[in-house]
Parts: structure tokens; C-alpha cells; sequence
């Protein structure tokens, strides 16, 4: 990252989910030229930059996360052409265009795993993690992150290969500096067709402790965050992005405030910012064994959620760079894990969650459908499901080991699975929400008819409305983008409330997540000028009706 760049700190950020967004050709899967389609719509919106999900060609296991080549577009989401027509229209409406960069795993398709797998004196062999069995098993207890052992066996050379998620996606050596210099080239070639940045998926898997590797039967071991990350990133950004005007953001699933210093430190030594997870995983419950898990649903604690956003507010403030999102292609969608998303309040909470986070320092990004309160899927059954990361945890937590029932897991699914953020964009009320005229990938949810962008762009009551002033709100007020952060009425367990302040302005952000009236204390009471808020009739100024929202310029 150049050091003078600083774009990305009042930028919007919208991602994009190409399979999901518009499919323009009739097959049924998004393509990128169904993004081309849409470039006016996100130009009305007003982001600045689109994220891109993976768009390379792949294995198809992993949506785009195992990549068989970095330098090729997948066909079934178009050419390297149709690329290059969405990186120049998206431009010549200022919208710049963030990759992502998958460099932790290959798909074991790419053609270097195909040569180091293929004997063990291959010039290759080095670039993934090989070990020899252990007493004729695995060489140690490391886990996927997507279930089962993290070690395959290869019949070939009769030894085992690391991969951190599933077996398709072989981790790559990131110890061996050739495979640092073959990263570092393909970075420099896309920034050199002119790309604005990067997202960097599990950036912070790319060192692991070497005791991750031992050939010793031992237990699972932590795979993040190893001995030489700053280093790697260090070196990347001396090699590849300080040459470049362009942002990046670091996938940090393990991440802290103190290493945020590092990863995101306003100096623009490693990243621009990184994604953090302690909010979206605040409510992970627990299993029937006792065991801590994504796949058990604790219910949302405003408490926790107040506490850890503000950690993250003050700690970075002025030292490193926050970004801010509560949804993505990993997530549930935002209105169902932090709103509600029943009829009645829907509209309401999906602009009032869109107001708590925009308001805070950091970089927004909304996720393809969060603009106009999309919510989860109502699914029934588990076949329902198109993700591995289900799969491999269904067949493991409730066949296997019986450690959830499968009533309590299909809750779970409903309430966080990844699949919920999949389904296709709602674009119409029609046949499809107007995502395809083939059959869809996925199923479109049935509350498209009256949850779609058609219906809504033109309604000055509308959640894409609220969210278009949202943007606008950023690039007037600079206190938004600059000011410091200070939690009001931090015990109060309806009530999320902070004051932002900058060069003489402060910005008072009162959001009620609850379906109760709130009482605000003195500090949080409502004053000022209003610059934005989900009620259209002014209500008493010490008390929030049911997920109301109100953000003045006191
Ligand atoms: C990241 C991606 C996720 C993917 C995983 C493996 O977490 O966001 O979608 O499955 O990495 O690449």
C-alpha cells in the first residue's frame, strides 16, 4: 500500500457474491456480466468499491476458494474479456475493484500441486506441506476448519499434505520463498491490469507454528497467526503493494486489538485494515458435550456485541484501521442475526443495524442484498444445503458423534449457516427475483415478492434509501470518518448508544435493539440536528420505540 494512500478510509465498500448476483447468460449461475448489468444500480446506491468474491477458475468445492488458476476467469462466470469490460465500466462510473486473494491453498487441481504430488523429488514437491505418516496414520492431530483431519493421504508418494479446510484445498508452503515470489508475480499482474486492491482470504493462516507440521501424533494445535506472519506480509508489501495505489483487507479470523496494531497500523506497513470476527461470533453457543461452536445458537447479548465493538472503536482509534460489516458470504444475514427479521419490524431494524455500524470509524462494507433487507432462507432440510462446511460438520457433530441433535443443528443452519447469504439477489417481484431465466443454483427465497430492488430504489421509504443516505452521510460529515468513539449507557441492554467526535462537531447515535420502548439517559437523550432516523414522526427525545434509530449533529 502506498503510504500516502488514504482512499480507502472514506470509502463504501460493496461485495459482491458473483454467483449469486445476476446471471445474465441463462444458466442459472451468476456471471460477470450479470455485474456489468448492474454497475448503474450500485453507482445509485453510492458505494465507492466492489469487493469481488473469487471469480478464478476453480474446482467448484469451495465457492470459489480453490483456485486451479490464478491468472483465468471460471467459465461458468465468463471470459478474461468480460473481466476486463466490468474493471472498465466500473471505472468509468469511479468505482474501483477489490480481488480476492486466496494464497493460504491452491485447489489440489492447480498445476502445482498436480507436479508436487506427482513424486517426491519434484521441483514442486516443496511448495505444499508434505509429511510422512505417524505409526501409520496421520502425522498428528491438526483439525480442518471445515471438520475431520487436516492431513490427506496421497497414494502416489504414500505421505500426507496439509489442508487447514477441505481436502480439495491443499495449503500452500508459504516457508518456501518461490512460493512467495510465484504470489508476489500473480499479485503484481492483476495489479497491473489496473485491479484496486485485494481481499486477502485467511491472511493470517499463511505462517503456522511448525508444530502444526510435526511428525509427532500430537493434538490440534493453534494454525493461526505463525512466528513469521508480519514478516510475510512485510515483505509483501515492501515487494507488491506499496508500488500500487490500491486497499487491502485481511480475512483475521483469530485477530485481537493488540495484533489489529500490526495487521492494520495506520503506517501502511502490513494492511489497510483487516476483518476481525468477535462480533459475528459473539453469540456462538455451546454443543450437547459442553463444547464452544459456531454450529450451536447462543442468543445475540447486546451487552457482549456493545462491549466488543467498542473495544475495537476505541483501541484502534488514530493507531490502525477498522473495518466495519456485520454480514458477508460467511455470514447469516445481517438483519436476522442482529435485527429482526418478522414483517412487522424488518424494514425498521434492517435500517436501524445499517445505522449503528455505518456511523462508526472504520470502512463499511454491505453485503449484495443487505441494502434491501434480504434475511435468511426458511430452510427444512440439511440436502438444502450447498456448502461443504456443512456438509463435513453435519455428517461429523450429528451422524458421527452425536454431539448436537440433528433438530438443534438444523436450527443452527437456519439461524448462521453460510448458505443463508447465498441465495440469489432479489431483484424482482417476479419468476426467479428476476436473478435468471434458467433454473436457479440456489432456491430464490419466497419473500422476494415483496423484498426486491425494483420495488424498492425509487421508495424514499425504503431500506436501499436509507442505506443511499447512509453512504451519503459519510462523504459530508468528516466527524463520521475521523472522530473518536464513546459508549453511552454501557449497562443498558435494549439500548446501543455512542457519541463520535471530531474538530468541534459530535455525532449522537442512539439505536433501541429491542421491540420494547428504551429510555435514554441524559447523555444519549436525543438533540440536535437530525441527519437521519427509521421513524418519520419525531418521537420524545428520552425514549426509543421498538428498533428505532436516530443519529444527530449535536
Ligand atoms: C474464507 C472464505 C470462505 C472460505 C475459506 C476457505 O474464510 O471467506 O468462504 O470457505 O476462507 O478459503
Amino acid at each position: 500500500m502506498n503510504k500516502q494512500t488514504q482512499w480507502f478510509k472514506d470509502a463504501v465498500v460493496y461485495q459482491i457474491y458473483p454467483k449469486s448476483f445476476m446471471d445474465a447468460d441463462g444458466d442459472g449461475l451468476g456471471d460477470l456480466r450479470g455485474v456489468i448489468g448492474k454497475l448503474d444500480y450500485l453507482k445509485e446506491l453510492g458505494i465507492d468499491v466492489i469487493w469481488l468474491n473469487p471469480c478464478y477458475k476453480n474446482s467448484g468445492v469451495d465457492g470459489g476458494y480453490d483456485i486451479s488458476d490464478y491468472r483465468a476467469i471460471a467459465p461458468e462466470l465468463g471470459t478474461m474479456a468480460d473481466f476486463d469490460e466490468l474493471l472498465e465500466q466500473a471505472h468509468k462510473r469511479g468505482i474501483r475493484i477489490v480481488m480476492d486473494l486466496v494464497v493460504n491453498h491452491t485447489s489440489t487441481e492447480h498445476a502445482w500441486f498436480i507436479e508436487s504430488k506427482s513424486s517426491r523429488d519434484n521441483p514442486k514437491r516443496d511448495f505444499y506441506i508434505w509429511r510422512k505418516p505417524f505409526e501409520g496414520g496421520v502425522p498428528n492431530g491438526e483439525r480442518s476448519v471445515f471438520s475431520g483431519p487436516a492431513w490427506e493421504y496421497d497414494e502416489t508418494t504414500g505421505e500426507y499434505y496439509l489442508h487447514m479446510f477441505a481436502r480439495e484445498q491443499a495449503d500452500l508452503n508459504w516457508e518456501n520463498e518461490e512460493v512467495r515470489r510465484e504470489v508476489y508475480d500473480m499479485m503484481h499482474w492483476w495489479f497491473k491490469k489496473g485491479i484496486d486492491g485485494f481481499r486477502m482470504d485467511v491472511i493470517d493462516m499463511i505462517s503456522k507454528d511448525e508444530t502444526v507440521y510435526a511428525v509427532d501424533g500430537g493434538p490440534h494445535r493453534n494454525a493461526f497467526n505463525g512466528p513469521r506472519e508480519h514478516e510475510f506480509l512485510q515483505e509483501m508489501n515492501r515487494e507488491v503493494l506499496s508500488h500500487y495505489d490500491i486497499m487491502t483487507v485481511g480475512e483475521t479470523g483469530s485477530l485481537t486489538t493488540q495484533e489489529a496494531l500490526r495487521y492494520a497500523n495506520l503506517d501502511g506497513s502490513e494492511l489497510s485494515m483487516a476483518f476481525q470476527f468477535e462480533h459475528v461470533e459473539h453469540d456462538n453457543g455451546y454443543l450437547d458435550n459442553g463444547e464452544r461452536s459456531k454450529w450451536s445458537t447462543g442468543p445475540m447479548d447486546l451487552l457482549k456485541l456493545k462491549e466488543i465493538m467498542a473495544r475495537w472503536q476505541t483501541e484502534l482509534h488514530g493507531k490502525a484501521w477498522n473495518s466495519l460489516y456485520w454480514s458477508n458470504h460467511d455470514q447469516p444475514r445481517a438483519v436476522s442475526h442482529f435485527g429482526c427479521d418478522d414483517e412487522q419490524y424488518r424494514v425498521l431494524s434492517a435500517k436501524m443495524v445499517g445505522a449503528c455500524l455505518h456511523m462508526m470509524q472504520g470502512t463499511p462494507y454491505i453485503y449484495q442484498g443487505e441494502e434491501l433487507g434480504m434475511t435468511n432462507y426458511p430452510f427444512t432440510d440439511v440436502s438444502q444445503s450447498r456448502d461443504v462446511e456443512v456438509y463435513n460438520a453435519w455428517q461429523e457433530l450429528v451422524v458421527e458423534q452425536k454431539k448436537i441433535t440433528p433438530e438443534r443443528m438444523m436450527d443452527c443452519l437456519r439461524y448462521k449457516c453460510r448458505d443463508n447469504a447465498r441465495t440469489p439477489m432479489q431483484w424482482t417481484a417476479g419468476v426467479n427475483a428476476g436473478f435468471t431465466e434458467g433454473e436457479p443454483w440456489m432456491p430464490v427465497n419466497p419473500n422476494h415478492t415483496y423484498i426486491n430492488a425494483e420495488s424498492q430504489v425509487g421508495d424514499p421509504d425504503s431500506v436501499f434509501s436509507f442505506y443511499k443516505k447512509l453512504i451519503a452521510l459519510r462523504k459530508q460529515y468528516p466527524v463520521i470518518v475521523h472522530g473518536d468513539f464513546t459508549l453511552l449507557q454501557k449497562e443498558d441492554e435494549q439500548v446501543f448508544a455512542y457519541t463520535r467526535a471530531h474538530e468541534g462537531s459530535t455525532l449522537l447515535v442512539a439505536c433501541n435493539f429491542s421491540c420494547e420502548e428504551a429510555r435514554l439517559d441524559e447523555a444519549a437523550r436525543t438533540r440536535g440536528e437530525m441527519l437521519i432516523a427509521n421513524y418519520k414522526e419525531d418521537g420524545d427525545p428520552g425514549v426509543l420505540r421498538a428498533w428505532e434509530c436516530r443519529v444527530t449533529l449535536v
